[in-house]
């Protein structure tokens, strides 16, 4: 995607100036906004698995968050909370992982599988977290009881409709225990000894499990190897495993962020002629925006924060570069299995159980939007992408605690922006005012007045507008982040190529205050709102308030 600036110099720029207390000194042209979206200029089919998420077993995730048991006064289908169910089909969920995470690596599947009762219990990964200070010595959620195994996960996707992604253990079981949990999933009904086990449990048939990951954040939590180390593990563990008809897809352990020598490095070793092996579907890839404060954040962390989450595109085609020097015709894809703004050094967990929780405000929506819009423009790259993670941890689209089931504002953006899934990408331009703004990093107590003031230095930039399009038959999505935390941007949207537009529909989130978030007490603080927008031909109007994430449904002639 290019863009084009009107603002080619700030005025600000290379000045001091005097630093409002309120927000940021921005500044933007007057001129209206204009999005070109080019109809004849496809990038490619939107992976629906772009939308997935990731359930680990951390914290209240999975006990509380998705499951309840069988005998909870909480309403629940076969154990599972029967409001996140439904919910999950609202948002068509693609696909989920787990068991994690860097629980992944600790976890032996077949303490999960067969009768309840008799399942051990087990130390969980998290425990010694910082988070996890102060929770009881027995019990979840430092002490894993797994009531909720594999075939609580798979029935949990089969009811909201998402595919299952396995994440196999790597640094602590063997090539041979992989083995197993592939025939345990996939054997046919009456073949193998698993597949007795998975029917006695309601299962005869298989479960056909197609995503497998080969451990996780291999470079750390997930073993602590080197790149070397790990392709060799990788070269293990994927050299024979049963297919039973299923074709397999294995998502290999990559990099943390901008890493690109893990990924060089690996795909150096299994890309090399004499040591060539069958490449993997998926490079997993994890990038967070670490951020300081979830809720007591100032206007003017709000900018800085939008940069970080919009360093994903750049990464990502940093290690796409890196991965096509030696993968030349690119068929292993990016995975983007965990991704969100985290808070690590805020609190604002709405229970002492959820371990890595945080609330989510409208700016974590913006974030997450901006993401979003980030793998639609690379359809070609992106195989896969899991929000870290569901409910009750990081980046959620749900908070619960007992009979308390709430959505945040994430989850609306995966509403919006579910008629992307499926459809053809195309390019658009948008021809915006930047934004400019001061960094905080250089400002200054003035000793004469106690003012703040900002010396030296040039002001940062952020785009004014960005987003995606696709096209699915006669029904357009586009998608746009307006990050101005004051402005409105009066735009007019273009449609390039032959086509016109018969009517627009839209629907906001945000507009307002970038804090609002919802509470069990406020469940509905933060909704979204639809309307319409004005159409002539091919041109549409509409003002994106600020702050906002903006969905137009055109409907196209
Ligand atoms: O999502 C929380 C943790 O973040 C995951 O377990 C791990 O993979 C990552 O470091």
């Amino acid at each position: 995607m290019q863009r084009r600036s009107f603002l080619k110099t700030s005025a600000m720029a290379g000045s001091a100036f005097l630093f409002s207390r309120k927000l940021p000194s921005a500044t933007t042209a007057s001129d209206d906004a204009l999005i070109e979206i080019m109809l004849d200029e496809p990038l490619g089919t939107i992976s629906p698995l772009i939308y997935s998420h990731f359930t680990e077993e951390l914290g209240a995730v999975i006990y509380d968050g998705v499951w309840v048991g069988e005998n909870s006064k909480i309403a629940n289908t076969g154990g599972i909370r029967t409001a996140l169910i439904e919910k999950m089909r609202q948002i068509k969920a693609p696909a989920v992982r787990w068991p994690g995470g860097c629980f992944a690596d600790s976890y032996d599947w077949r303490d999960g599988v067969g009768p309840k009762d008799k399942r051990p219990r087990r130390t969980d990964f998290w425990v010694d977290d910082p988070d996890s200070k102060g929770l009881p010595k027995k019990g979840l959620p430092s002490y894993d009881p797994n009531q909720f195994g594999t075939d609580e996960f798979v029935r949990f996707c089969k009811l909201s409709g998402a595919e299952p992604y396995l994440a196999a253990n790597v640094r602590s079981l063997n090539a041979y225990a992989f083995d197993q949990w592939v025939e345990y999933c996939n054997s046919p009904a009456g073949s193998t000894t698993w597949a007795d086990v998975r029917a006695a449990s309601g299962s005869p048939e298989p479960y056909n499990v197609q995503y497998w990951g080969v451990g996780n954040e291999s470079w750390g939590c997930g073993g602590n190897f080197t790149p070397e180390e790990y392709a060799s593990e990788y070269r293990r563990y994927q050299s024979w495993l049963p297919k039973y008809g299923v074709d397999l897809k294995l998502v290999a352990s990559g990099p943390n962020q901008d890493d690109v020598d893990w990924t060089t490095r690996f795909f150096e070793n299994i890309f090399t002629a004499d040591r060539r092996i069958k490449p993997p579907f998926g490079w997993s890839m994890h990038y967070y925006t670490d951020l300081p404060e979830a809720l007591k954040f100032t206007a003017e962390d709000v900018y800085p924060g939008y940069e970080l989450a919009d360093r994903m595109e750049k990464i990502m085609l940093d290690h796409w570069t890196a991965m096509g020097v030696y993968d030349r015709n690119h068929r292993v894809k990016l995975v983007v299995d965990e991704y969100g703004p985290w808070y690590r050094f805020s609190d604002t967990r709405l229970d002492p159980t959820h371990v890595l929780g945080q609330q989510l405000t409208v700016r974590d929506a913006v974030m997450t939007a901006l993401t979003l819009d980030t793998f639609n423009r690379h359809p070609e790259k992106v195989g896969i992408a899991a929000c870290a993670q569901l409910i009750n941890c990081i980046d959620s689209l749900f908070l619960s605690h007992e009979e308390h089931f709430i959505t945040t504002p994430v989850f609306h953006v995966f509403d919006m922006y579910k008629g992307h899934q499926g459809a053809q990408a195309v390019r658009v331009q948008f021809s915006v005012p930047d934004i400019s703004f001061p960094r905080k990093a250089i400002r200054k107590q003035l000793s004469s007045t106690g003012d703040e003031a900002v010396v030296g230095g040039p002001d940062a930039r952020l785009w004014g507008l960005n987003g995606s399009a696709s096209v699915n038959g006669k029904v357009l999505t586009l998608t746009v982040v307006n990050p101005h935390l004051t402005e409105g941007r009066p735009t007019r949207i273009m449609l390039r190529g032959d086509a016109s537009a018969a009517s627009a529909e839209t629907e906001v989130l945000g507009g307002g205050d970038v804090h609002e978030h919802n509470t069990f007490d406020q469940p509905n603080a933060v909704a979204t709102k639809t309307s319409t927008a004005s159409v002539s031909g091919k041109v549409v109007q509409f003002t994106l308030p600020p702050s906002s994430v903006t969905r137009l449904t055109i409907t196209l002639s």
